[in-house]
Parts: structure tokens; C-alpha cells; sequence
């Protein structure tokens, strides 16, 4: 079904060979208007080559090219323009969605080579940011893009479990804390200690020792220290996983920074040894000067180690235990010198698979342009944000489907479907504003209209009692009012393609847009079940719509209700 490649084969032989196929392929476009048909060959470079006029060679050229695919071969300026065999090319097209299902744009480009997403990641006894909410629905949905094509991706969460401010922590605890507290609302509890900690140590100088002096006691394994540490991060991932419950996102390994708290030295040794530690205002460092990056921090002076020494261990333990083909990092990119300089340190390691590490970096989540995060004190719980989104979707139905069944279910899938959307859909560098009302709404560019595309799509093949079957090739049916909408299923597969390796969602998102606005212009011109005529053909292009309809949602990470 590629006949941009079918086009360039044919060309191929048209010119002799003298071009490759593969560069002929890149040069076919795809027309902006419906008038100038499905593909566009300019014939500019060949103009240069051939040292004649690009019309001249469109017309010699048009006149060669055959093939039952293609209605109709045209010349405008330069370009030569193909028009696809409707007929032909949307049977063909609906009957490979009919007979595969989801499975229907499955690629194999992948060849099984695992794929390591390092997202999600939030830090323990600290709320859950809108930032960790990006990572979480990136990543998930690069989980899902990259398995489509062949790939084994392995979701991991490297929680942020370790580090001086534990000492604090413990500290503040003991002199503050209430277990109960801490027990009913962890979260907010253990914030509120924290920050007191930093409210009391201006005034009394003695508490930042004594949160080092814990810290200490914690790395060396002293057992208070270590329960209480392990309580802390028991009580938070709880309240983790009711969100990641929420929204459905599951992982392969929740090793986070402590984990490798007994990988470290080995890190240490294996810098000493490449003679790439040096010391630098009391601290062991690997410098980067040739790189054209700041010293990358390994050891502090009191021997404790770092976030990036942590991630060292965390790339070497991934490389021998996935034996990863690529490495992904959805972190904010806030963190980008961060990543730099770890790819940088693995590199003067020796280590060539450091080039298969990638961060994929995202913009931040505003509200009245502002950046959204923990306001001195005052939370933005993620968790409230999503029960809120649930909540309004759950009035909009009671408006306008009050006599739905499954409401729960239904308003929690479009709730959650409608900030999962409104994330992805633009490319993940651009910052997002955040706004409920916004992401609910049912025209425009949203979840709950993608949703709602979909159930209507479902319930007109309810009402025709519509069983998927096959269609008759080169049947009794006319396809031009359809064309616009099948021929738009022929871009999944590339689309998906091309979202996987830019690692980028939107692509998809965007893709299902356009679809979904096809069907839904072709479903308003067109009176479906009134006129019997092409019954048959309208109902399978419906029931493909929604197949690709659910799969690109699927592969964002979010439902499509039968009804809403
Ligand atoms: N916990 C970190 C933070 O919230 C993000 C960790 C990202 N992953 C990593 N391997 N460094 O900023």
C-alpha cells in the first residue's frame, strides 16, 4: 500500500536507473489541494541534470507512467501530479483494516531491539509536578509508539529516593513529625516538615549539621534512619500509584536513585581508572573543557555522591541488564546539561553505546502563563487536578447523555483522556497552558472530541448492525465523496513511523485530528443510512475509521468509549 514507493520504482525505470529509487522516493510529495491529486513528482532537479525545462521532462515522463493503481497522471508546471485508482486503492485499504483490526499499521522496524523510557520519575515525599505528569504521558505514549514498530520498550521509573534532603527529612520528623499524620496524607505531611525544616534552620544554625549527620547515618546503613527512610517512600509511591492507576500507566521497574546506592563505587573505581577524576574545589569531577561543558560533579568532599553518579551507574546497570538498543530520558529540559554531560562522561569512558542515549526533553505546563509548580506551600495535587477533569466530564454527560449506563467508567475515560490530550498534541518542546475548561470541550481540538468521534462512529454501525466483512474488490461501490476520509488511512502507518523515530507523540496526535475532522465533514454531507446505495462501502469505511480512531488513542494512552 506505499505507492509513493510504487511511483519511484516506476520512475526508476523510467530514468534508467540513473537515479536511486530510495532518493526518487523522498521527492514525491504529498499535494496540498485535492485538485491536484494523491502524489506530486517535481521535476525540478532532474530539470538541472537533464539541462531541460521541468515541464518538458513532467510531460515526457507523465505520458510513460502506468499502472492500475493510478486514475489519472497530469501535468501542472514542473510537477507531475498521480491521481490513485479510488476504487482499487480504497477496497484494497479497507479490507487490510477489516482483516487486521488493531493490528492494522503493526511495523517491524524495530526487529525486537529494546528500548529503555526513563519518564515519570517524581521524588519521593514531594508532590507529584506537572512536569512528572509530561514525562508520565510522554513516555508512556513512546512506550506504546515504539512497540507498534517492532520494538521492546521497558518503562522505567528512576525515582528520586536518595539524597541529602532525606537527612533533612528524618531530622525535621523526629523534632515535628505525627506518624498518623504522615500516615493519612504522606504527601502533604512530609512537605510541610520539609519546609519547616528550612523555616527553623534560618533561625537555628544546628539543623542543617544534624540533617548531614542523618544523611550519614542513612548511607551507612544505621536501621532508624533506614526504616523510616523506607516508610517515606512506601507511603508516597502509595499515593503514586493512585495516579498512575488513574491514568493507566503501569512500569517495568521502579528502580530509582537508591538502587544504586551498592553501584556507585564501582562508577568511582572505572572513573579513577580511566584517569578522568580530578579534584576541583574539594570535589572529584570528570572535566569537560574539550567538550565544551562545565564539569560534570561525581563525589562532594564528604565522600556522599551525586544525582549524576547515580545516573552514571543507572546507564551502565541499563546497558548490561537490557542490553538497550536506544536509551530514552523524557525529562524536562531544564535537565538538558544535565544529560550532555552524562552522554559526555560515558563517552570518555569508552563506552560507544553512550550515542544511543537520547534525551528527550519537554516545555513547561503554565497557568495564566505563569509556571504551574508547588507554590510556596500551597500544592497543585496532580491527583486533584485529574478527580476535578473526571468531575467536569462527569456534568457535561449528565447534560447532555444523562441516561448513559456506565457513567463512572466513561466520565473517568474522558476526563483523563482530555488532559492526556491536550499534552500531546502539540509537539512536547512548546509549553502548554493549562485549562480545564479547554481540554473539555467537545469541538475543536480535544480529547473528549476524538471520543466522541469515535462513539458516534460506534453507535451508527450499531444501528446498521453492521458485522465486519470483507468488501467485494472492484464491487458495485463509488468511493469519491469517501476519498478524502480513506485515503487518509494510508498515512497511519508513516505517521507512526515518523512519530517513533522524532519520538514525538503529537505527530499522531495530530494525525487523528485530521481524521477525525474528514469523518466527521463526510458524515455531515452524507446521509449514511438513508440512502441504501453504497451501504456497504460507507459502513466499512466507518468501521476502519474507528479502528484507527481507537488505535491512535490507544497509542496515547487513552480509551475510546463505545458511548458517551
Ligand atoms: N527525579 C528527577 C526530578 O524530578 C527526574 C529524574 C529523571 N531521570 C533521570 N534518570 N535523571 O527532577
Amino acid at each position: 500500500m506505499n505507492f509513493k514507493k510504487e511511483l519511484a520504482a516506476i520512475l526508476y525505470g523510467l530514468l534508467n536507473q540513473e537515479i536511486p529509487e530510495a532518493q526518487l522516493e523522498l521527492l514525491i510529495e504529498k499535494p496540498k489541494f485535492p485538485e491536484h491529486g494523491d502524489l506530486a513528482f517535481p521535476c525540478f532537479t532532474l530539470a538541472k541534470l537533464k539541462r531541460k525545462s521541468p515541464q518538458a521532462i513532467a510531460q515526457e515522463l507523465s505520458v510513460q507512467i502506468q499502472s492500475l493503481s493510478f486514475e489519472k497522471v497530469e501535468v501542472v508546471g514542473g510537477y507531475i501530479n498521480v491521481f490513485l485508482n479510488k476504487k482499487l486503492v480504497s477496497e484494497k485499504l479497507l479490507n487490510k483494516v477489516i482483516a487486521e483490526v488493531g493490528q492494522f499499521a503493526d511495523q517491524d522496524f524495530g526487529k525486537g531491539g529494546t528500548i529503555t523510557i526513563d519518564m515519570s520519575s517524581p521524588n519521593i515525599a514531594k508532590p507529584f509536578s506537572m512536569g512528572h505528569l509530561r514525562s508520565t504521558v510522554i513516555g508512556n505514549s513512546l512506550a506504546l509508539i515504539t512497540e507498534k514498530c517492532g520494538f521492546k520498550p521497558i518503562k522505567i521509573n528512576h525515582l528520586g529516593d536518595w539524597g541529602t534532603q532525606f537527612g533533612k527529612l528524618i531530622t525535621a520528623y523526629k523534632r515535628w513529625g505525627d506518624a498518623e499524620k504522615v500516615r493519612q496524607n504522606p504527601i502533604k505531611e512530609l512537605l510541610a516538615l520539609y519546609i519547616k525544616f528550612h523555616e527553623e534552620a534560618e533561625r537555628d544554625s544546628s539543623l542543617e549539621a544534624q540533617g548531614r549527620s542523618w544523611f550519614k547515618k542513612l548511607e551507612d546503613g544505621n536501621e532508624e534512619a533506614n526504616s523510616l527512610w523506607q516508610w517515606f517512600r512506601e507511603e508516597s509511591l502509595k499515593e503514586f500509584s493512585r495516579i498512575y492507576q488513574l491514568m493507566n500507566v503501569e512500569f517495568d521497574s521502579f528502580a530509582g536513585e537508591a538502587f544504586y546506592n551498592d553501584k556507585m563505587d564501582r562508577i568511582v573505581h572505572l572513573l579513577e581508572e580511566g584517569q578522568l577524576l580530578v579534584e576541583s574545589d574539594q570535589a572529584m569531577v570528570v572535566d569537560l573543557k574539550q567538550e565544551q561543558l562545565p564539569p560534570c560533579l561525581i563525589k562532594k568532599s564528604d565522600g556522599a555522591t551525586l544525582y549524576a553518579t547515580r545516573d552514571l551507574a543507572a546507564a551502565l546497570y541499563r546497558k548490561e541488564n537490557y542490553d538497550f538498543a536506544q536509551s530514552l530520558y523524557v525529562v524536562g529540559h531544564e535537565q538538558s546539561l544535565h544529560f550532555k554531560q552524562l552522554i559526555a562522561v560515558l563517552g570518555k569512558m569508552g563506552y560507544d553505546w553512550a550515542e544511543k542515549m537520547v534525551h528527550v526533553p519537554f516545555g513547561m505546563m503554565l497557568k495564566d502563563g505563569k509556571k504551574m509548580s508547588t507554590r510556596k506551600g500551597k500544592v497543585v495535587l496532580l491527583e486533584e487536578v485529574l478527580n476535578e477533569s473526571i468531575a467536569m466530564a462527569r456534568q457535561n454527560m449528565e447534560e447532555k447523555n444523562p441516561h448513559l449506563i456506565h457513567k463512572d467508567q466513561v466520565s473517568k475515560q474522558v476526563g483523563v483522556g482530555a488532559v492526556i490530550f491536550h499534552d500531546l498534541k502539540n509537539h512536547r518542546m512548546n509549553d502548554i497552558e493549562f485549562s480545564l475548561e479547554e481540554m473539555l470541550r467537545f469541538e475543536g481540538e480535544t480529547g473528549p472530541y476524538l471520543q466522541y468521534t469515535y462513539a458516534r462512529g460506534r453507535s451508527i454501525l450499531r444501528k446498521a448492525n453492521y458485522q465486519a466483512k470483507v468488501l467485494p474488490e472492484n464491487g458495485p461501490n463509488t468511493w469519491e465523496k469517501e476519498w478524502k476520509t480513506a485515503s487518509l488511512l494510508m498515512d497511519f502507518a508513516p505517521v507512526i513511523k515518523r512519530a517513533c523515530e522524532n519520538h514525538d507523540p503529537s505527530i499522531v496526535a495530530k494525525y487523528i485530528i485530521d481524521l477525525a475532522q474528514a469523518f466527521n465533514k463526510y458524515y455531515a454531507e452524507v446521509k449514511i443510512l438513508e440512502e441504501n446505495k453504497n451501504l456497504e462501502a460507507r459502513l466499512a469505511l466507518i468501521f476502519s475509521v474507528t479502528v484507527v480512531l481507537k488505535e491512535g488513542l490507544r497509542l496515547l494512552g487513552i480509551e475510546a468509549p463505545e458511548e458517551m
